[in-house]
């Protein structure tokens, strides 16, 4: 009887935590699903090294396949939400990725100089307080891959579809040509 009420109790307070942060970021840890995950992992340019930042890492899943793909590239995970992250922490004992760093951090607090590509979904409002950060941070030739978001006033490179349930858009910027104004003769 007390296990139960205790068991009862950890559940009802993992769901208010996560219920807090949902409402504090905007946005549910809801994971990438299979499709995009794999568009994304595709999306990465085929350099083996650099830095990978996950923007809002969740409970890890496409963070772990991201340094599984790149294993020579540092992979760094920002996520707010201490239960994700805990559980993105907990994952290590059973798949160990030495190139993965997962911090409790809000990704508008990290640091996104000399990162080659930063991957995110989040939502509209989320992206567009991180694109000045960006804008002002990421060096030249770094991807921004978005998984379903635009980001505002950005032209992205190319746009690939992912095959769900909604044709879930993945959205893959170059900087800094994503947010230069277009050449006059593409005007015309
Ligand atoms: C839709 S989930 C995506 C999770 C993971 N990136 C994936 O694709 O599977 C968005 C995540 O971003 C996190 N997030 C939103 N705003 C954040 C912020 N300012 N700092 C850190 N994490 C944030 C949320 O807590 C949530 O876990």
């Amino acid at each position: 009887m007390l296990l139960d009420l205790l068991v009862i109790g950890l559940a009802l307070a993992a769901i208010l935590l996560i219920v807090v942060y949902t409402a504090i970021t905007g946005i549910s840890p809801l994971p990438t699903g299979p499709a995009a995950r794999a568009l994304v992992i595709d999306s990465l340019p085929p350099v083996e090294q650099g830095t990978i930042v996950e923007a809002g890492s969740g409970w890890g899943g496409l963070a772990f396949r991201v340094a599984r793909a790149r294993p020579r590239a540092t992979v760094i995970g920002y996520e707010l939400s201490p239960l994700p992250w805990l559980i993105s922490q907990l994952r290590r004992l059973l798949q160990p990725a030495s190139n993965l760093h997962l911090y409790r951090r809000d990704l508008l607090r990290g640091r996104f100089q000399e990162v080659n590509v930063v991957v995110c979904y989040l939502h509209a409002d989320a992206i567009a307080d991180l694109e000045p950060k960006l804008r002002r941070e990421l060096p030249e030739g770094a991807l921004v891959i978005s998984n379903t978001f635009r980001i505002p006033g950005w032209r992205p490179q190319h746009v690939r579809q992912a095959r769900t349930r909604f044709d879930t858009p993945i959205y893959v910027y170059r900087m800094p040509d994503a947010y230069r104004p277009a050449a006059v003769d593409e005007l015309l």
